[in-house]
């Protein structure tokens, strides 16, 4: 699996968790995150390198852990790869059409992803009388990787992206992006009547799911988890927190 950076190690603890019997590779493209700012041509050329370095290490599914990257490389990989591909967006879009009640929804990305579409277009082709809210949310992310998720000035910036969406009724939001799900305790506690689709989860079990279909599905226990990252800096100091309780072999530095 790979993600533009750390935030998708959200999703890689679900997946270690629902799935016992697999081993994992994470890659990290630490040294140019965050994807979410950058151009659709950038996005796919960079999920195109990293995808080749893991095919390198005989991998058999490819998880891409990043919204961003989904939206813009997923079809591309999987015309291009010969394994199994699974994006984080369509299974986040699916639990939100199942969690909705009055079909207003709500989709929280980055400004790459949701000027891709890609959300909004899976949902309109499942639930063509859905109204979809979509809101860039682009200070979310810095704010998580300075580990503020309890400050008084994120409470006031999640005010600021969600209230517009309250007042037009929205009752279902998906987390679209790898980081937001940090975030679900304050949004919660300041729209508590929100109902929060954290992707992750849903990826895990959509994982599950086509490692069955495609016949690939481990069936003695294995686990264990690689991680590759672009580049490792003091600023990561986060990093052993969201590591914790997983049972990591190696961190390396690579250079793609
Ligand atoms: N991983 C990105 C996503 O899920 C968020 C961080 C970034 O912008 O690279 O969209």
């Amino acid at each position: 699996m790979f993600d533009s950076g750390l935030g998708g190690l959200t999703v890689l603890a679900e997946l270690v968790r629902a799935l016992p019997n697999e081993r994992f590779i994470y890659f990290g493209d630490t040294a140019r995150v965050p994807y979410g700012a950058k151009s659709a041509r950038i996005v796919q050329r960079y999920s195109d390198e990293v995808s080749r370095f893991l095919l390198g290490h005989d991998i058999k599914l490819l998880v891409i852990a990043c919204n961003t990257a989904t939206a813009h490389a997923e079809s591309l990989l999987r015309k291009e790869l010969s394994i199994p591909v699974l994006g984080v967006i369509q299974p986040g879009v699916d639990a939100l059409l199942a969690g909705t009640q009055n079909r207003r929804v709500g989709v929280l990305a980055t400004r790459s992803t949701i000027k891709s579409g890609a959300y909004e277009r899976r949902i309109l082709e499942r639930e063509p009388s859905a109204r979809v809210y979509n809101k860039a949310c682009a200070l979310f992310v810095p704010l998580v990787e300075e580990g503020w998720i309890d400050k008084r000035v994120t409470g006031l910036v999640i005010q600021e992206y969600l209230s517009e969406l309250v007042r037009e009724e929205v009752d279902t939001v998906v987390l679209g992006c790898t980081h937001y799900p940090l975030l679900k305790k304050s949004i919660r506690e300041q729209f508590p009547d929100l109902q929060l689709i954290d992707s992750s989860e849903e990826t895990a079990r959509a994982t599950s799911r086509l490692l069955e279909e495609s016949g690939i599905r481990s069936q003695t226990p294995a686990g264990g988890v690689r991680i590759f990252l672009t580049d490792i800096t003091d600023q990561m100091n986060h990093l052993e927190t969201l590591l914790a309780g997983l049972a990591v072999s190696s961190v390396e530095e690579v250079q793609l």
